[in-house]
């Protein structure tokens, strides 16, 4: 697994740094070190003073109440805001996947995968990703034919091409219909568990974070605020005993109201201010789809 640290994101900390900065034997397993790191908006601190360390190989969930600054801090991490203080080390081989597919209705569906990969890379490579999110068969279609699944898995191979140490996924099952949606998150299971990289997504979604995470953090106040490792054996389960627990402390740490005499409920998952809940229950991973 590449450790590749390198610092493409400005630092104010230490102006003038150089991509391809020497990795230190402190950094030897992290795919993400941020220190510091304050982004403001008209003055106001969204993310303030953040410090963070993403291990490499690991997944991890961000949860967070809208507005909080999770997809700022993601594009900060993906090199696309660099109006930042601190110091941030990301892989140079990222990559990132929005809510929104983003796909370009002008190319072709394996276009849309290559785009941007530096040279003339082949259709081959991009049928390959393809294959993997199960779409090689869409290879010559335009985006405008995909379902919204398609449209995603579209974008996720359009991520894999990059063959990315870290994996950005800013609530990448957000607009699809409940058993797609499943089927999403197996799918990112799977190819978390094939590729090992390390993954940071962000939901609103409790369960699909302990269904999907090593680690969950919460964000609040323009810093990580809760951070828990998920010790549970996979396949897991909503509603196992284990999980009820830390459902319900994530909920706690999301501010809903009333969240430890909730358990027994499943249909409320996500923190109250977004978007709509989901009907349960969530199959077991590896279930056959
Ligand atoms: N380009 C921008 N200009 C001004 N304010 C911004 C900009 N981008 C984000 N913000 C503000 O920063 C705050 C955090 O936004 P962000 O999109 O990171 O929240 P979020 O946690 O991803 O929310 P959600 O869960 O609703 O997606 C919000 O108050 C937002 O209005
Ligand atoms: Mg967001």
């Amino acid at each position: 697994m590449a450790t590749d640290l390198h610092r493409p994101v400005k630092s104010t900390l230490e102006p003038g740094s150089a991509a391809g900065a020497p990795t230190s034997h402190q950094d030897a397993e992290a795919a993400v070190r941020v220190d510091g790191l304050t982004r403001s908006f008209d003055g106001r601190a969204v993310i303030d003073d953040l410090d963070l360390t993403l291990n490499t190989g690991e997944f991890t969930v961000l949860l967070g109440r809208s507005g909080c600054g999770k997809s700022t801090l993601l594009r900060v991490l993906a090199g696309l805001d660099r109006e930042i203080s601190g110091t941030v080390l990301v892989p140079r081989r990222r990559a990132v996947a929005f809510q929104a597919p983003r796909l370009m209705p002008w190319k072709r569906v394996w276009r849309n995968v290559l785009l941007g990969l530096p040279g003339k890379p082949e259709r081959a490579i991009a049928e390959q990703a393809l294959t993997e999110v199960g779409l090689a068969e869409r290879a010559g279609a335009w985006p405008k034919t995909l379902s919204g699944g398609e449209a995603q898995r579209a974008s996720l191979a359009r991520a894999l091409v990059r063959e990315p140490d870290l994996l950005l996924l800013d609530e990448p099952f957000g607009a699809l219909d409940a058993l797609t949606r499943i089927k999403a998150q197996q799918l990112v299971a799977e190819l978390w568990q094939r590729r090992g990289c390390a993954v940071l997504l962000v939901t609103h979604d409790v369960d699909e974070a302990l269904l999907l995470a090593d680690r969950v953090l919460v964000m609040r106040n323009g810093r990580i605020a809760y951070d828990t490792s998920v010790a549970l054996d996979r396949p897991r389960e909503v509603g196992s005993p284990g999980f009820t627990d830390l459902r319900s402390r994530l909920l706690t740490e999301l501010g809903v109201e009333g969240a430890g005499r909730t358990q027994a409920r499943t249909e409320s998952t996500e923190s109250p201010d977004v978007s709509p809940a989901h009907p349960h229950p969530h199959p077991r991973h590896g279930d056959p789809s």
